[in-house]
């Protein structure tokens, strides 16, 4: 049986912000929502989240969420050992199989690995995720004996000389047989310099009874920062896409520049996916075998099928692009959208919640809103789906093999039929017929030997 219990009471002053600490972001993600992620991962009989300053925030912005979080309410902040005390009574299992594990809100990316490997630590009854640090300054650290047991954690107001100089410190994320951890808990006071309820202390109290206290490390560095203040949040960030950059990279993509590549989601790649330099991945993201990816594009929740080539400055989002073909560069491909194999969505063509089908073509300067097209369509340069009449939206139909002529206008709901043509500069009003010429434009007309206007003499 595994507690998970979540602290995110603090306030986090030093963010200068009205938003609680735990709801700032780390690659488009709040903290906390990384961190209940990677807490499910473990499949835990329950999960809790301490919550003080900020509380109805931080609530409100869970509701409905799957499965649902509870939410544990600290109205005092009076120390970790106070706040993981307010769950007490929620705590389940009395057996020795019961385990809880602590987590802290702005520590957001610990590995569900590492805590797995804490977790396991912990059947000896208390295991800590320490760290070796060349800079201890504010941590509690890790006071063990000459035969290298851990014997407490004391905290740097509390420590003595010698204990400052100890490098061991503690991350604050542990694993504890439940059972033990209520009864400790009931113990703790606040007689230290801080006047609070140290969590810490759990780990004397542990000794003193003869359990042999477990430590852990964590793999990444970045496991275990935690997020005071906007810099320590924008350092997370680097460093949590250096991490993502890494894996991608040995994972045989091609990352032109692994310093500017972002991904705010999933992002899963097949064999030999070239990405190049400043792109942003959004949501969930998918590119298919031998798919590149040109400089600057945005990437949010798509599919891309393999052999497609997405060129510069291109945004793509909510959209299916089908095998072998070729966007961009600056394409605007918007929600709703599936794209045919082999077809071509070119330069300044925005297209939105709308089929486009294999082998057809919008290469130029256009707007296509709410059509169905068919295969081995040209659409010509200018061209655009008058889809809305101010209060409605109508859809436009175009059959296989029609050729629309540039700087057309379809006023939907229209149709143009299979092979049918539209010549350039038409304002189709209503449905074209199948493999016929439909045109409406001025008749040219020629005035022979006209003359421009002349400039009058000044008098
Ligand atoms: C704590 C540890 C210290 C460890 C350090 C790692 C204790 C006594 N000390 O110290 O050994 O090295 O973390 O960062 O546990 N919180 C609440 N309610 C409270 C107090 C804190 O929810 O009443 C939450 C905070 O929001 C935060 C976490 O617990 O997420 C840690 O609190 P913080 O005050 O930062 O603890 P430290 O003094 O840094
Ligand atoms: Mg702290």
């Amino acid at each position: 049986m595994l507690n998970i219990v979540i602290l995110a009471a603090g306030l986090g002053k030093r963010m200068q912000s009205s938003l609680p600490k735990v709801l700032h972001l780390i690659a488009g993600q709040p903290m906390l929502s990384h961190l209940l992620h990677t807490a499910q991962t473990l499949s835990p009989d329950r999960l809790m989240v301490v919550v003080g300053h900020g509380a109805d925030t931080i609530r409100q912005a869970y509701v409905g969420s799957s499965p649902p979080i509870s939410f544990v309410l600290q109205t005092e902040q009076l120390g970790t050992g106070h706040a993981v005390r307010q769950t007490n009574d929620q705590l389940l299992g009395e057996d020795a199989n019961s385990f809880t594990m602590v987590l802290y809100g702005d520590v957001p990316l610990v590995q569900a690995d590492t805590l797995i490997r804490l977790q396991d630590a912990a059947r000896q009854g208390l295991a800590l995720l320490t760290e070796t640090l060349s800079d201890p300054t504010g941590y509690g650290r890790i006071v063990r004996d000459a035969q290298g047991r851990v014997t407490s954690i004391v905290e740097q107001k509390d420590a003595t000389e010698a204990q400052l100089h100890i490098k061991e410190v503690n991350t604050g994320m542990l694993v504890v047989r439940t059972h033990n951890l209520k009864k400790w808990l009931l113990s703790l006071n606040n007689s230290n310099a801080q006047g609070e309820y140290y969590l810490t202390d759990i780990v004397a109290m542990a000794v003193a009874q003869g359990i042999e206290i477990q430590t852990v490390q964590p793999q990444g560095a970045y496991e275990t920062l935690g997020v005071n203040s906007r810099t320590q949040q924008a350092a997370l960030e680097r460093l949590w896409q250096a991490e993502q950059a890494r894996r991608q990279l040995d994972a045989g993509v091609t990352l032109l520049d692994p310093n500017r590549f972002d991904v705010r989601g999933t992002l899963e790649c097949g064999l030999d996916v070239t990405i190049d330099v400043g792109c942003l991945f959004e949501g969930n993201v998918q590119l298919a075998d031998g798919v590149t990816v040109g400089p600057h594009c945005v990437l949010k929740n798509v599919l891309i099928g393999p052999g497609t080539h997405i060129e510069a400055y291109s945004h793509l989002s909510d959209a299916q692009v089908g095998a072998d073909t070729r966007i961009g560069p600056y394409a605007r491909i918007r929600p709703g959208t599936v794209l045919g194999d082999r077809s071509h969505v070119g330069n300044f063509v925005e297209i939105k919640n709308t089929h486009l089908g294999q082998d057809s073509k919008a290469n130029h300067l256009s707007y296509v809103g709410d059509a169905d097209i068919g295969q081995r369509v040209n659409i010509g340069a200018g061209t655009i789906t008058c889809n809305y009449d101010g209060v409605n939206k109508y859809r436009t139909t175009i059959e296989d093999d029609a050729f629309i002529g540039s700087d057309t206008q379809l006023v939907a709901p229209v149709t143009v039929g299979a092979g049918a043509t539209l010549g350039a500069g038409t304002t189709l009003t209503t449905d074209a017929a199948p493999n016929s010429l439909t045109l409406s434009r001025v008749k040219q007309v020629t005035l022979a030997n006209w003359q421009r206007p002349v400039k009058k003499k000044a008098v």
